[in-house]
Order: structure tokens, then C-alpha cells, then sequence
């Protein structure tokens, strides 16, 4: 039987688990802006994109940028690029463009509310795409996947990061989210796998891979 402490902590936890999965309204503008003041998840977007190596004339994609920490630094790297972005939260796309107003005026950055599901056109092959503690929400990751990558050039590089946020996620929480990123790219047809990690509390792994140059 539960007791009245369990149920309500279950409750709490489920509420969380729907605000990052799609914030919405007041409680989704304060997950926003949670997301972008922990210091680890600010950390974790930055790393993540350094991985990258992103030149100043990349096309870059990022799916489910939440507050935009991402983008920002994306916008300092691809400065002869472009910058596109997709979030299926409307709540999401406004902090993310007011985080980045001068980007997004300039037109090195474009963000739209979409979900990968249902991704615009972009106008042009991209050469890197990012999602950070997003792709645990997709729905068949491995078709997002594979349609994410016919929108790379060949040898264009992909990354996606997990930090588990589940209560008590520890260094085994985080590889075994490792691996099943691992096994997601790999259904989908990217090569070249490497695992690199963040030592936060939990840790955060980066699973980098890259579109083959001879695609099926
Ligand atoms: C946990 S938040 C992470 C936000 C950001 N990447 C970060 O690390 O701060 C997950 C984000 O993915 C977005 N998202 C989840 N499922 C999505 C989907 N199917 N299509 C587009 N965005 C999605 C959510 O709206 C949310 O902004």
C-alpha cells in the first residue's frame, strides 16, 4: 500500500518529468529558467558543444534546446553559418529566443517550435546536430535518428548527451544511458562511435558519431 508521502512524491516527480518533457505555462517558464541557472546543466551544454568542433561556417542543429545555453554557444562558434533550432515547446522557443535576441535578429539563428518528429526544412545539408537530455522523449528514436541523419552532409557529426535526472542516478545510470544512445545511433546508420564523459554529479556522457560518407 502507498502511503500518503510516497503518492505525493510520485506525483511530484511525474510533474517534473512532463515539465522537461514539454514545458509549459508559468511552472514550464521556472523549469526553463532552472535549466539554465544549475551551473551542471549549463556546464554539460557547454562542454558538449566543445566537443564539436564547430567552424565559424557551419550549419549546426540543435533539437530540444530548452533555454537556449546550447544555441548560444553555438552562435559564438558558427559566426558564418547558421544556427537552427527546434523545440516542440512554446514556452521554450520564447526563452530561447529572448536568451539569443541578438542572434536570432541578426538571422544567424533561427529557432522554431517543432518536434523532430515533424522537423522543417533547413534550407541546405547540415553539418552538426546536438540534442542534450532530449532524445529520452522521442518517440522511435531510431526513425528521428535515421531522418536526422539524411539532413547531414556526409561526415557530418552528430552528439547526443544524457545526464540522468532520475533520483539516485548514479555513474552506472549514466553509462548505461551510454550505451543505449550507442545503440540508437548505430541502428540508425552513424559510424565512427565515441564516448566521452563529464565527471558531474551524476556524470554526463556525450555519445559523438558521424554520418558515413557513402550513406544508405
Ligand atoms: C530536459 S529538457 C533539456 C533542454 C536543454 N537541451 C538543456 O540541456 O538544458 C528537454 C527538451 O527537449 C524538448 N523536447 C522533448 N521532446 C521533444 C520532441 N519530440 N521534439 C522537440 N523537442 C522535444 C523539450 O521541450 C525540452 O525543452
Amino acid at each position: 500500500m502507498q502511503t500518503g508521502d510516497t503518492s505525493l512524491k510520485q506525483h511530484v516527480i511525474s510533474r517534473l518529468v512532463s515539465q522537461a518533457h514539454r514545458p509549459r505555462g508559468v511552472v514550464g517558464w521556472a523549469t526553463g529558467w532552472m535549466f539554465a541557472l544549475r551551473p551542471s546543466n549549463r556546464q554539460r551544454n557547454v562542454w558538449a558543444v566543445s566537443l564539436l568542433e564547430v567552424r565559424p561556417t557551419d550549419r549546426v542543429l540543435e533539437v530540444g534546446f530548452g533555454p537556449g545555453i546550447a544555441i548560444t554557444e553555438f552562435a559564438r562558434r558558427a559566426t558564418r553559418g547558421r544556427v537552427f533550432g527546434v523545440d516542440h515547446s512554446r514556452t521554450m522557443v520564447r526563452q530561447a529566443t529572448r536568451r539569443n535576441a541578438a542572434a536570432v535578429r541578426a538571422g544567424r539563428v533561427r529557432l522554431t517550435r517543432a518536434s523532430v518528429e515533424r522537423l522543417p526544412s533547413f534550407d541546405g545539408p547540415l553539418d552538426v546536430i546536438l540534442a542534450v537530455n532530449s532524445a529520452g522523449f522521442w518517440p522511435e528514436p531510431v526513425d528521428r535518428l535515421r531522418e536526422l541523419r539524411h539532413l547531414l552532409r556526409p561526415a557530418g557529426r552528430i552528439a547526443l548527451v544524457s545526464q540522468p535526472r532520475c533520483p539516485g542516478a548514479t555513474h552506472d545510470t549514466t553509462d548505461r544511458a551510454a550505451q543505449e544512445l550507442r545503440d540508437l545511433l548505430t541502428r540508425a546508420g552513424f559510424t565512427g562511435l565515441r564516448v566521452e564523459t563529464l565527471d558531474l554529479d551524476p556524470p554526463v556522457a556525450c555519445v559523438l558519431a558521424v554520418n558515413p560518407a557513402d550513406p544508405s
